[in-house]
């Protein structure tokens, strides 16, 4: 076979774990010639590709990021261009099919969250032969356990978390920081228990201001002069909205959110009076070295993806269902979004060991 290979969306680590994987089984296992595609979909819409071979997968499995490129602005059936000066959006979805059967490939493995993986079923309505991979550190996708991404990102926030504690007690502050996620709690519940913070904000459960207060008021009471609170970027006050950043419209996902933090922490500096900062821990999340979980899962991922495609399980992507990966039609797994269940293990264990969710 010729299969293609694209990371489409925003990165994270463990992508490069994939594609090594992918070239290696097919490779090794079928003899099978894997072409990388640039820039997600850009590189199909521009038939900018190259050959991947065990070469330049070598020595990749630690690095953050992907050779490959990504993108999370170029969808192929509502593609921006600039005409008179004005944003059109224009449906080149043939361009891709023309760009497959140029290169051509017996199947594309398309590595993304649930944009790209959209992007991907409705190609596969138009002849593409393809295998999903899901990916992102937000953990949001129903269809699968867990995504490889996540851990790391809990890593990297909970690292962050443990020397926040050290100047938070140093300067007796409250430290509030702002983890990614969208609209699902996962990094920040995860990486606030892990870092033992002392208040959790997720966009499942909406807070009160006044109610985290009177937590910090308690720690106070207690001797401890200072808090730390992990507040996911989609978290919202209770009958409030999430608070946006930026609309990125070339974006499938157009809304960028930002800013609660900075939000949590004047509104409880002037309830308090006590000194609060904000460290926003924004696309450091993204990148790094994966874990060995995610190592492990994106390596496993990768080697069922290219199966898979021999099995001919076309517009089906890999998940974990624990303990196996398995292939689930794309039309059963998109859009079905994974949120912090409020009855789960997580929230029970986090109230159990005192945080506060600020409701
Ligand atoms: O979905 C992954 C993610 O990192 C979110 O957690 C975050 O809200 C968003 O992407 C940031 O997107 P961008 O890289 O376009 O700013």
């Amino acid at each position: 076979m010729r299969i293609g290979v694209l990371t489409g969306g925003g990165d994270c680590p463990g992508l490069n774990a994939v594609i090594r994987a992918v070239v290696k089984t097919a490779i090794h296992q079928y003899n099978d010639e894997v072409v990388g595609i640039k820039d997600g979909f850009s590189g199909l819409i521009h038939n900018h590709t190259f050959a991947l071979d065990l070469d330049k997968v070598s020595g990749i499995m630690p690095r953050g990021g992907t050779i490959l490129g990504s993108s999370n602005r170029d969808n192929p059936f509502a593609f921006s261009q600039t005409v008179d000066g004005k944003r059109v959006e224009k449906d080149v979805s043939s361009v891709v099919v023309d760009n497959y059967n140029l290169n051509k490939l017996d199947c594309l493995i398309v590595i993304g969250g649930d944009g790209t993986l959209d992007i991907a079923h409705k190609l596969s309505a138009k002849g593409l032969k393809i295998i999903g991979i899901p990916k992102t550190i937000d953990n949001d996708l129903s269809a699968t356990d867990t995504t490889f991404g996540h851990d790391t990102a809990i890593g990297t926030v909970m690292d962050a978390l443990d020397k926040i504690h050290t100047t938070a007690e140093s300067h007796h502050r409250v430290m509030v920081v702002e983890v990614m996620g969208r609209d699902a709690g996962w990094i920040s519940i995860a990486a606030g228990i892990a870092g033992g913070g002392h208040i959790i904000l997720i966009p499942e459960i909406p807070f009160e201001i006044g109610k985290i207060a009177e937590t910090i008021y308690q720690r106070k009471a207690r001797g401890k002069h200072f808090t730390v609170v992990v507040v996911a970027e989609g978290a919202t006050p209770k009958g409030g909205d999430r608070t946006i950043k930026r609309i990125v419209e070339e974006s499938s996902e157009k809304v960028r959110l930002g800013g609660v933090g900075e939000m949590v922490a004047r509104e409880l500096e002037s309830i308090t009076g006590l000194e609060a900062r904000t460290t926003v821990l924004g696309h450091i999340q993204r990148g790094g070295s994966p874990s060995a979980f995610d190592r492990i899962l994106a390596t496993r991922y990768g080697a069922s993806a290219v199966f898979h495609a021999h099995e001919g399980d076309y517009d089906h992507m890999v998940a974990l269902r624990t303990p196996e990966i398995v292939a689930i039609p794309l039309e059963k797994a998109l859009h079905q979004m994974k949120r912090v269940p409020l009855e789960g293990s997580h929230v029970v264990t986090a109230r159990r060991v005192g945080i506060s969710f600020g409701d």
